[in-house]
């Protein structure tokens, strides 16, 4: 295949493929900077990366913007001269002041999904990081990209299509869920690609699109491909790895996961995720409510009073491996990891440049 990538502010990508964020816990500085020193791009989650500051139930948005600096810099040291940034949840409370405090970091790019980024570019004015819209559809790519242009005479750096497949919130509805076969959503990504188009003809620059979600080989990375983006978004894969910040128990959950096990949740931040089944999905469908640990105010569409459980607490236990009490996010395809491997042998394995 002939070797192609695309640049990211002034850095070009040697590897087509971004590290999907994964919060909370899961994509820090460790694998982020083992990502981007392999040439692919590497994201830190801003979902509460300060969560093992001592003063993080005390102090929480302290905690997380020293946390924000902290694991930037771990990334940078592994990856002097990575591409390394930040996927930061649109849904989360002080987003704004998160933001600012990445692109204080010194981030490469922000990838901005579970919602829609609308006011992201004022956010980042001044600053040369590059922004990057999560999508789902042709809708919300259309809603997005003619927002930033109405009210920001700008467009996207990146855009990244999140498919059905993909692990943690899923920007579809239940029901679209079940209406998108890889057929109908392959159509569906050439209508995002077509509105894509329609910006890089107006801005007169390249609008590089990932696509995510499930994609696991080279035979789907060059599927992909074939329908016309520029690389791939891949998140699953990279939790059992040897570079993964979180606990092994969490990583070896992946091992043992069979089909099965794997379901859509409704989550307490009102979208539908993709996780893996455990003693806390049961509980809440019994009709259980957990109460949080306490509530830090961390999203703006969930109501501490109604809420079946606390997401961060949950969240929070999936990175320490505590699997009972975790709610254990992961890809429609992570059941097919049967062994712990490094960062290199999955992005060798697929075989970017071969025919
Ligand atoms: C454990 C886990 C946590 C995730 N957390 C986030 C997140 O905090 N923000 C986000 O935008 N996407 C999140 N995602 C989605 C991924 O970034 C990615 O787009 C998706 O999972 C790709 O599909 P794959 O896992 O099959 O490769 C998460 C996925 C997983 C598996």
């Amino acid at each position: 295949m002939e070797k192609k990538t695309f640049a990211i502010g002034k850095k070009e990508v040697k590897v087509p493929l971004l590290q999907g964020g994964m919060g909370v816990g899961i994509s820090l500085g460790g694998l982020a900077g083992a990502v981007a020193r392999e040439g692919a791009v590497g994201i830190i989650s801003a979902a509460h990366p300060g969560y093992r500051e001592p003063d993080f139930y005390q102090n929480t948005v302290e905690a997380n913007k020293r946390a924000i600096h902290k694991e930037m810099e771990k990334a940078r040291k592994i990856a002097p001269d990575g591409i390394i940034g930040f996927n930061i949840m649109v849904a989360m409370n002080y987003y704004e002041e998160y933001v600012h405090e990445i692109v204080k970091a010194g981030a490469d790019i922000i990838v901005s999904g579970a919602g829609l980024p609308a006011d992201l570019p004022a956010y980042i004015e001044g600053s040369d990081v590059a922004i990057a819209p999560i999508v789902s559809t042709e809708k919300s790519a259309k809603v997005i990209l003619k927002y930033w242009d109405r009210k920001y005479k700008r467009t996207a750096d990146l855009l990244v299509i999140e498919g059905p497949l993909a692990g943690g919130h899923l920007g579809f509805h239940v029901k679209q869920l079940e209406e998108f076969t890889p057929e109908l959503y392959d159509e569906e990504v050439k209508k995002i690609l077509g509105i894509v188009r329609q910006y890089e003809e107006k801005y007169g620059h390249k609008i590089p699109v990932v696509l995510a979600g499930g994609i696991r080989s080279h035979e789907d990375y060059v599927h992909a491909m074939s329908l016309g983006v520029d690389g791939i978004q891949v998140a699953s894969r990279f939790v059992p790895t040897e570079e993964c910040d979180a606990d092994i128990r969490y990583k070896n959950a992946y091992i043992q996961a069979q089909e099965k096990d794997i379901e859509i949740v409704k989550s307490p931040v009102g979208m539908p995720g993709r996780a893996m089944h455990n003693k806390l999905m049961d509980r809440v469908a019994g009709g259980e409510r957990v109460p949080a640990v306490k509530c830090l105010n961390c999203i703006h569409t969930c109501n501490p009073a109604t809420t079946p459980y606390c997401i961060t607490d949950a969240l929070i236990h999936a990175a320490k491996g505590e699997l009972d009490e975790a709610l254990l996010f992961c890809g429609g395809k992570a059941y097919e990891a049967d062994h712990i491997g490094t960062v290199k042998e999955v992005i060798d394995s697929y075989r970017f440049f071969e025919e």
